[in-house]
């Protein structure tokens, strides 16, 4: 634990670290039931897909829910070998997150149909007309469909490549009526009742999606991260080494676990190191008492702790002198939950020097008038601190899964908006695992360029590949 000492000043965070070592080894029990059985989802299969240099294009549409943005993709893999990418983002209204489940499906059926109707594949001989029987010439689809890749970003018990049930919602989602059923199903029957000619043959986790894109154009890629509204991490595990496994041990050689890690500390045993804004967080979120380690780390929740924190201050008369209106009251946004971004964080973090230019921008549209100096650096010094403890939560954590894969070379895929435009988070966590990484590890954070679609259309162009090699 010494190396720990040397980059966490203070104990409750040392602390946390320490539970991080044996915590996500409890994180990857759990997730064991999340396992991709299937030998597609390897790395080596995407290799072999990579190599097999098709004879025409593969097309493949993608469906990606569970992050900032909704995505529906048509992906097209070409013989050179290149992929292509088409996607269009779609709403999800808040009266659909929070309403039946079998709303949400028929909405996403929807803009599936909406983005089918607007790429034409509704007309074309090659992409099946909508809700009839495909053209008998056709060799590329003779099963009459067309392949869907489903990236579900939530946590589920996964029954096969294409069956998962819900275990819960996260990040804000509390659709009724589909924790424990098994959402590919509930999709299928929002688009088949559209007679969309379109057949799910995958679902995946983001994490899960990420790691393929990268294991396409990295074959050190062992483990796909997430650090966006929610944060969770997969990685790639020898079977040998999987306990839980009920098949052969022979084949496939390795799965991919999705920890679900956002869900450590669900258990209490984050508490001693929590602080009050994380309880409060925790209490006034749609999941109380689940997801404790990604209300600590990721986008979702960022901006809400910095607000409680800038809050207590305000209240203890700390910050903001002299801003009080006639009435003794304070008019800003500060005192409404959720008016402080996470993007905010950002914006603050980007200022250099003392001039605090954004600072003040950000201050003053919370309505803040002429913010001091004082006022501004103590902004900064809360969002640069909540933003590095949930980069060395995060690197921490990242750091036993890399030291237990303990190849020479391990490159981590990483996506979200958090980790995306926080101008620090990815040297903060680099810092973090430099310090605890095994010494003979060589360690890369790249970032995906595509999102996790392209990963989940890879698996599903594979799957139905295989599932068509059967027929
Ligand atoms: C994207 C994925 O690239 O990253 C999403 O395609 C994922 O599925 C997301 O959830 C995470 O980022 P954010 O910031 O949008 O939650
Ligand atoms: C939440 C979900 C998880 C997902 C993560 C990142 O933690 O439970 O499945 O991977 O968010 O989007």
């Amino acid at each position: 634990m010494s190396s720990l000492a040397t980059i966490i000043k203070d104990d409750a965070l040392a602390s946390t670290l320490r539970v991080g070592f044996y915590g996500v080894a409890a994180c990857s029990v759990v997730g064991i039931a999340a396992y991709i059985g299937y030998k597609a989802a390897g790395p080596n299969e995407t290799y072999a897909l990579k190599s097999r240099h098709p004879e025409s294009n593969d097309q493949v549409l993608a469906l990606d829910l569970g992050g900032t943005n909704f995505r529906v993709l048509l992906v097209t893999l070409s013989p050179q070998p290149r992929i292509d990418l088409k996607s269009k983002i779609f709403v999800i209204p808040q009266s659909i997150m929070l309403g039946p489940g079998v709303n949400l499906f028929r909405h996403l059926a929807d803009c599936l149909l909406d983005f089918m109707k607007k790429e034409e594949l509704d007309k074309s001989g090659v992409h099946y007309p909508l809700g009839k029987v495909c053209k008998s010439n056709n060799m590329r689809h003779p099963s009459n469909h067309f392949p869907l890749g489903f990236t579900f970003s939530f946590p589920c018990k996964q029954e096969g490549l294409a069956s998962a049930r819900l275990t819960a919602w996260t990040k804000g989602f509390t659709c009724s009526d589909v924790v424990d059923s098994d959402v590919v199903k509930m999709l299928q029957d929002a688009i088949d009742e559209k007679q969309i000619n379109v057949k799910c043959v995958a679902l995946v986790n983001d994490t899960v999606g990420t790691l393929m894109a990268c294991a396409y154009k990295d074959q050190n890629t062992a483990i796909g991260l997430i650090l966006g509204t929610g944060t969770n991490a997969c990685y790639m595990e020898k079977i040998d080494r999987v306990g839980t496994w009920d098949g052969d041990y022979n084949e496939p050689k390795q799965v991919i676990i999705n920890m679900e890690w956002g869900a450590f500390g669900n258990n209490s045993r984050l508490n001693h190191i929590r602080t009050k804004y994380d309880e409060e967080v925790d209490l006034s979120s749609v999941n109380p008492g689940k997801q404790i380690f990604e209300k600590m780390i990721s986008g979702m929740y960022m901006g809400e702790i910095v607000r409680l924190i800038i809050l207590d201050l305000m209240q203890q008369d700390l910050i903001f002198i002299g801003q009080r209106d006639g009435y003794g009251d304070y008019r800003t946004p500060l005192f409404t939950r959720g008016g402080f971004y996470t993007k905010f964080v950002s914006t603050v973090e980007t200022d250099e020097g003392i001039a605090f230019a954004n600072t003040r921008r950000v201050l003053e549209d919370m309505g803040i008038r002429n913010p001091t100096f004082d006022d501004c650096a103590i902004i900064q010094h809360i969002c640069k601190n909540v933003s590095k403890r949930a980069a060395r939560l995060a690197g921490a954590c990242l750091t036993v899964v890399i030291n237990r894969i303990n190849k020479p070379n391990v490159t981590v895929g990483v996506d979200g908006s958090l980790y995306r435009y926080h101008p620090r988070f990815k040297r903060n966590m680099e810092k973090c695992i430099k310090t605890l990484v095994n010494k003979n590890i060589k360690f890369k954070l790249t970032l995906s360029d595509d999102g996790s679609g392209k990963g989940a259309a890879l698996i599903a162009i594979v799957a139905d590949r295989f599932q068509k090699s059967q027929m």
